[in-house]
């Protein structure tokens, strides 16, 4: 009731306020006045009916389907991403959240680039981009006799052109923006967002080799290649490069690192070129015109009597692959590559969500060995059962048309999708379903959240209340507990809940690290995890953390210092 009278939205499936708020501002189909046409459960089904659809297309009957999926969906037990939930249903309504696109050394090339990128974010997708291919600032230009103008400032126009082009109308575009250690204009990428106000629809990366990890261990010179012609531009130390990306990250959050020869060697289509790129949260790497839709089992859910319920959890994968295998076909592309490249490859990125909270649920702490065991344990079940139902539904309906010149085809695994796992940040359909984000801890128990113009979003733990309901805190306890986000210093509270709820800042960075790479081992794409130093973190602290990201088989790495940008898009507490 409430709901209604605030947001104009009749809450059939009993969503928190902010997932109502989140709905109403950007999920459900609108009139012309901006009023829903839809409830919540009317947008499940509709999201549910479209994509079952599909498979009357190979002969099989939509209507189970449509009732697994409609089931699994209002249950809040998996989710799809954003445009998926967005669009499905609706005519040209593009449903995949990850692209990346080739950005060659001319102008004709760069600005095809531009166009590609303002049409995927006006359809609601997210793009990648590795600059690498740009001759440096300085370089020569033949046809005119000029000096390039370097890959920094092209990246600006992409950066501009991403402020006008709304995704879909409904948020601002993400971007990825990647260049080569060894390139020529390395330490101006580094340092660009250093200064704040510019590039704010971009994330940045580093991408690395091994061989420049060990010159930076080594402490050696490395030559800056000029990518228009392979001639050594000048020589400088790794080391120094790689102080800078640590200095800037500890300021400013950026750039992150990508460990370009991991992502590679697990490559599955290693025939058709390698990776450059990465989708613009990390998760995904792609090589050019390829895309991937994405979709998150809330683990929140797959708790039963306070031990992990593997048998939901192995049908909601099933479940969920058939889903995201359907969604390929049902998307409407807004390039004709991108269409090529999906149904060739045949990506799907199936993560979880919830992730702490199901740690919470049974009783295990988020900094204990055993999550790390845990972490790794669900992740191969969910790698198995999704290869299973891959295999599945290969033999029913053929297996993805590059099967063979994929590793899947040496190792005889005739699968549907070239790709079936990747851990996607999950920010805003975490909110939807009410649980944590990704596998990331909690990062406080209470706390205010920007992800909607103009609206504070305020939340706190929903699992709290039950843990502490027999300790009879006094008035002034809870207070301080809402205020600081945190349980520190409340004397009242069992150690064993303190070690149940403590907050990405009272967990070790490394720790973190280590629950990435617990994560990665068994997902085919990669992990999108931002370690949380507290302010206090040192210069060292965050090169520890790169270096282990490296050791440990992480894909990439993103480190956030809180309080070192000048907004954030959550802040700790509920005091400002
Ligand atoms: O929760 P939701 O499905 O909205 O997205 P997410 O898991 O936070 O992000 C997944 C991917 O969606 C990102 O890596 C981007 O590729 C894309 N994305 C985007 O294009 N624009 C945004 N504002 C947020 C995410």
């Amino acid at each position: 009731e409430a709901k209604l009278k605030l947001f104009g939205v009749q809450d059939d499936l009993k969503l928190s306020l902010n997932a109502i708020q989140v709905l109403r501002e950007r999920y459900l189909l609108k009139d012309q006045e901006g009023n829903p046409v839809e409830t919540p459960r009317q947008m499940m089904e509709r999201v549910a009916n479209a994509i079952a659809q599909i498979d009357a297309s190979y002969g099989e009957d939509p209507e189970v389907s449509y009732q697994e999926f409609l089931k699994t969906l209002m249950a809040l037990d998996f989710l799809p991403n954003s445009p998926t939930l967005m669009n499905a249903g609706c005519p040209g309504g593009q449903l995949a959240a990850c692209f990346v696109l080739p950005v060659e050394d001319s102008l004709d090339a760069i600005f095809e680039a531009l166009k590609n990128m303002a049409l995927i974010h006006k359809s609601g997708g997210g793009t990648g981009f590795s600059f690498s291919r740009l001759r440096p600032r300085g370089d020569r230009v033949s046809s005119t006799g000029g000096r390039a103008s370097g890959p920094v400032s092209f990246m600006r126009i992409f950066d501009t052109a991403t402020d006008v082009v709304k995704q879909g109308g409904k948020r601002r575009g993400a971007n990825m923006g990647i260049l080569r250690f060894n390139h020529p204009d390395i330490l101006e990428f580094i340092q660009a967002k250093k200064k704040g106000g510019e590039f704010e629809n971009f994330n940045f990366s580093v991408a690395i080799t091994d061989q420049e990890m060990e010159a930076v261990r080594k402490n050696e010179k490395i030559p800056l290649i000029n990518p228009r012609d392979g001639r050594v531009w000048r020589e400088v130390s790794a080391t120094e490069i790689f102080n800078v990306i640590c200095e800037s990250a500890w300021s400013s959050g950026e750039p992150g690192c990508i460990f370009i020869d991991e992502i590679n060697r697990k490559h599955p289509l290693k025939a058709l070129g390698a990776i450059e790129a990465t989708n613009p949260c990390g998760e995904v790497p792609l090589l050019p015109f390829e895309s991937c839709n994405l979709g998150s089992i809330n683990l929140a859910h797959m708790v039963t009597e306070g031990k992990i319920d593997y048998a939901k959890l192995g049908e909601t994968v099933r479940v969920a692959v058939h889903f995201l295998d359907n969604v390929i076909d049902a998307n409407y592309h807004p390039l004709p590559e991108t269409e090529r490249m999906a149904k060739a490859n045949r990506k799907i990125g199936l993560g979880v969500m919830g992730f702490a909270d199901l740690l919470v649920k049974i009783g295990v702490p988020y900094y204990s060995q055993q999550a790390l065991k845990i972490a790794e344990e669900i992740m191969q079940y969910i790698m198995l059962q999704a290869r299973k139902t891959s295999l599945e539904l290969a033999s029913r309906r053929g297996t993805f048309p590059n099967l063979e010149k994929s590793t899947w085809y040496t190792q005889n695994l005739p699968l549907r999708n070239a790709t079936l796992t990747s851990i996607a940040p999950t920010g805003s359909i975490s909110i939807i379903a009410g649980c944590s984000s990704g596998i990331e801890p909690y990062f406080a128990l209470s706390f205010r959240r920007y992800v909607l113009e103009n609206t504070e979003l305020i939340e706190v733990n929903p699992l709290l209340e039950e843990y502490l309901k027999g300790l009879k805190l006094s008035q002034k306890d809870w207070e301080r507990i809402l205020a600081q986000g945190t349980l520190q210093g409340i004397e009242q509270i069992p150690q064993k809940v303190k070690d149940l709820f403590r907050t990405a800042l009272e967990i070790p960075p490394e720790f973190q690290v280590k629950v990435q790479a617990a994560f990665q081992k068994y997902v085919d794409n990669a992990v999108s995890k931002t370690i949380n130093l507290p302010q206090n973190a040192s210069l060292e602290e965050v090169k520890k953390v790169f270096f282990l990201a490296h050791e440990t088989h992480c894909k990439g790495i993103t480190v956030f210092r809180q309080g070192s940008r000048s907004r954030q898009a959550i802040y700790p507490g509920l005091l400002s």
